[in-house]
């Protein structure tokens, strides 16, 4: 049990939160936490971050800037409940085609209840599949996007790698994650409200606050930006930049396949 963050040389394959674990079982731990809270996914998003969350997925979007002409595609990974895959369509005045890829069927459901309430059945296709083995032939998409999912995937190289394959030359990568703080006392309380306060909201609102000292533990684990940057490039994208939100609560990571 170590609560060290992992590095560009790996670690994340072999940790479920704070437990080492054997790589093999990681997929099914991170699914299983996925399946208890897909119902009350969004509601508990607002509530964990104070509605954070929204602005970080705004600026994601509006750094990302999709056209408003037909024919440009994007592919959003471990897209859940569909949230950047709606904002994107919604930005490019209904231009975009968007896909929703997860490998969870029960956040897609979710996904899947919520484009039809907003009217955008006809923009957005949902995929269930693994981020590590993606069902595109290469050159597919024009941008890939993962916001908050990339964490939860096992083997983050081979999403990585994917990710490259699929995009056409030119193509863009953004990931969002929760990354390291570099504002001194934030630090500390972002630390107490993550450990002590999440897991208790979990609890109440769900019954079961097990999924939600996962999901803390395994920002904690994630490798800081500087790090994550250099995975990126390691897969081969060039032009590799960030931006921080909220004095690093959260990190936008960019790369082009050039
Ligand atoms: C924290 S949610 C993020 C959902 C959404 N992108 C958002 O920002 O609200 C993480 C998602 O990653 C998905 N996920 C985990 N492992 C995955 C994998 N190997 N391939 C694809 N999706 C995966 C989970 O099923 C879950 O829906």
């Amino acid at each position: 049990m170590s609560g060290e963050r992992t590095t560009a040389g790996g670690g994340m394959e072999a940790s479920y939160g704070f437990s080492a674990v054997d790589p093999s079982q990681k997929q099914g731990l991170v699914n299983s936490v996925f399946d208890r809270v897909a119902s009350r996914y969004d509601l508990m998003n607002d509530m964990m971050s104070g509605g954070l969350h929204r602005l970080w997925k705004d600026a994601m979007v509006a750094w990302l800037n999709p056209p408003k002409t037909p024919g440009w595609s994007v592919l959003d990974v471990a897209g859940g409940t569909g949230d950047i895959a709606f904002r994107i369509v919604e930005a490019s005045r209904g231009a975009a085609r968007a896909t929703v890829l997860d490998i969870n069927g029960a956040m897609l459901a979710v996904g899947r209840e919520r484009a039809d309430k907003r009217g955008l059945v006809e923009s957005v296709d949902f995929v269930e599949a693994n981020a590590e083995e993606l069902p595109f032939a290469d050159a597919s998409f024009d941008a890939y996007t993962v916001a908050f999912g990339i964490r939860n995937v096992p083997r983050i190289d081979l999403a990585l790698s994917e990710a490259f394959r699929v995009l056409k030359r030119g193509g863009r990568l953004l990931c969002l994650e929760f990354s390291e703080v570099d504002v001194p006392l934030l630090d500390r309380a972002y630390e107490a409200w993550s450990f002590n306060a999440i897991p208790a909201i979990g609890r109440v609102v769900t019954g079961d606050g097990e999924p939600y000292s996962y999901l803390v533990e395994s920002i904690r684990k994630f490798p800081k930006q500087e790090e994550f940057a250099a995975m990126v490039r390691a897969a081969g994208f060039g032009r590799v930049t960030w931006r921080n939100y909220s004095g690093g609560i959260a990190a936008l990571h960019s790369g082009w396949k050039l």
